[in-house]
């Protein structure tokens, strides 16, 4: 989609300009911006009269900048139509996230997936999941909107969280993923408009825009800042995009771990309403906070026609693929309906293990000083090895979003992957890639392994500028 960029959001976003030369530092700074995704590809960039009057240089520095963007990849310009942002080809996203498991050398640290290992009692668990299963085995055994006893755990958990929710809102699914797919299937109409963060989570993107959907990318704020949504840059979007529907993720963003306070979502949810908007939030990592403060209000309570996704992969393990939707009560016979289309239904033996399993502070509790000291570990280990690398601590999530002082992610971790260190580089995370000077780094792992990994990520770094030359590797498919 195209959109436009106003002169004074431009010059916002440029802040303070290096002057030595301002046709060099202005051409620099929009190579960052557009680089980190915080100028959305296709973007056209403000004439350069407007430029020149926002900024207070002369016109002839903007049109020398432009210039240099152009010849350097990260500008366009069409005849008669402007100047439009765009990245480097070899710095575009990799569109290959297929899902799969990705085959692993032995001694390889393997953190392209943010997942951690089953909590403790899931084999318990699965032991009394198999002995109440007899009850079930004179039935069909098909459930298209789910469990009844799960359904009915999951809305105590909402009610908990202080969103009244019946039983009959919940419709359980293999997983938020495939909650993400059913609730596209009935939305979704080829040509749609889709507003997602970018960066973002990759696999919802492709999950959302199988019907023919299309992707509008809303740049998040400084991501080494506490402000997380830029909802200026948000709301423009929604009134010049009117996007059928918005993908949000306010609670632990994946990938950058920002969590959205309370005054956001109210901000956020009063945009989407104002633009007839439909919004699909994402709650798969709402259980994973660190700290003991209090979480935010959900996002539906401030959006009642929400539809919201959530997971067990966080709270107890990936492999159980089990989640859910939690939908206004209108419209839940039709998202029964796209699944059954679908799947049919989810595994009854993992809904039994989940009902025996969810509840999110007794589960998690038990895990969350250990994810802490990974962080933590992580955080020391990259403070200590790789100082100039840049992240914000976050109390959630399950990941650190890096930032390089120079040179590309992408190479680095091609570079890691022959030293058996698998990373997912920044540009898998952009919406139209990008965002070549970020790594995302899980800490899902144990800490000798994190700790292992960051000796190998400090030695790659260091050989990194003498080998240039290297082609980056295939991408790795991302799961988690
Ligand atoms: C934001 C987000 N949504 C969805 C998923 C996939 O969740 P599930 O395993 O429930 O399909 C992930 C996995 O990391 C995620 O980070």
């Amino acid at each position: 989609m195209q959109r436009s960029l106003a002169p004074e959001r431009l010059a916002t976003l440029v802040g303070r300009l290096d002057r030595a030369p301002a046709y060099r530092g202005l051409c620099l700074a929009l190579q960052e911006l557009i680089g980190d995704g915080r100028i959305p590809i296709d973007t056209r960039l403000p004439s350069e009269r407007l430029v020149a009057a926002a900024l207070g240089v002369s016109r002839n520095t903007v049109t020398r900048a432009y210039g240099e963007l152009v010849a350097a990849g990260y500008a366009s310009a069409r005849q008669g139509a402007g100047t439009f942002a765009t990245v480097p080809m070899e710095r575009r996203r990799a569109h290959d996230h297929a899902l799969g498991a990705a085959k692993v050398a032995d001694g390889a640290i393997d953190l392209t997936c943010a997942a951690g290992a089953a909590t403790p009692g899931t084999a318990a668990a699965y032991a009394r999941a198999v002995a109440a299963l007899p009850a079930y085995l004179s039935g069909d055994g098909y459930l298209p909107s789910g469990l009844p006893a799960l359904q009915a755990r999951i809305a105590a958990m909402y009610a908990r969280r202080g969103l009244p929710t019946s039983a009959g809102q919940i419709v359980v699914a293999s997983g938020a993923l495939s909650a993400l797919a059913i609730v596209a299937r009935m939305l979704s109409r080829p040509g749609d408009r889709i507003l997602v963060d970018t960066p973002g989570y990759p696999n919802a993107m492709g999950a959302l825009t199988v019907g023919g959907a299309r992707l509008v990318g809303a740049p998040l704020g400084d991501p080494l800042g506490d402000t997380g949504w830029d909802l200026d840059g948000i709301e423009a979007t929604l009134r010049e995009a009117a996007p059928r529907m918005a993908y949000v993720i306010a609670d632990f963003h994946n990938p950058t771990g920002f969590l959205m306070d309370e005054a956001q979502r109210a901000r956020y949810a009063a945009a989407l309403e104002a633009a007839g908007t439909q919004a699909i939030v994402d709650e798969t990592l709402q259980a994973t906070r660190l700290s003991e403060a209090p979480m935010p209000a959900p996002f539906a309570a401030f959006s009642p026609g929400a539809i919201t996704v959530g997971s067990a992969s966080k709270l107890c393990w990936g492999g159980l693929r089990v989640g859910w939707i939690r939908a206004p009560q209108a419209l839940v016979e039709r998202l029964v309906t796209a699944r059954v289309q679908l799947d049919l239904g989810s595994s009854l033996l993992d809904q039994l293990v989940v009902a025996e399993l969810i509840d999110a502070e007794a589960v998690f509790a038990t895990r969350r000083a250990q994810v802490r000291r990974q962080r933590d570990a992580l955080a020391q280990a990259l403070r200590t090895q790789l100082p100039d690398w840049r992240f914000r601590l976050p109390d959630g999530g399950l990941s650190l979003w890096v930032r390089l002082p120079h040179g590309s992610a992408t190479r680095l971790a091609a570079d890691l992957e022959r030293d058996g260190v698998h990373l997912a580089p920044g540009p898998v995370f952009g919406v139209e890639g990008g965002f070549d000077r970020w790594l995302r780094i899980p800490y899902a792992k144990p800490e000798a392994q994190l700790v292992e990994a960051v000796r190998r990520m400090a030695r790659a770094w260091s050989a990194l500028p003498r080998e240039r030359g290297r082609q980056p590797a295939a991408a790795r498919p991302l799961i988690a």
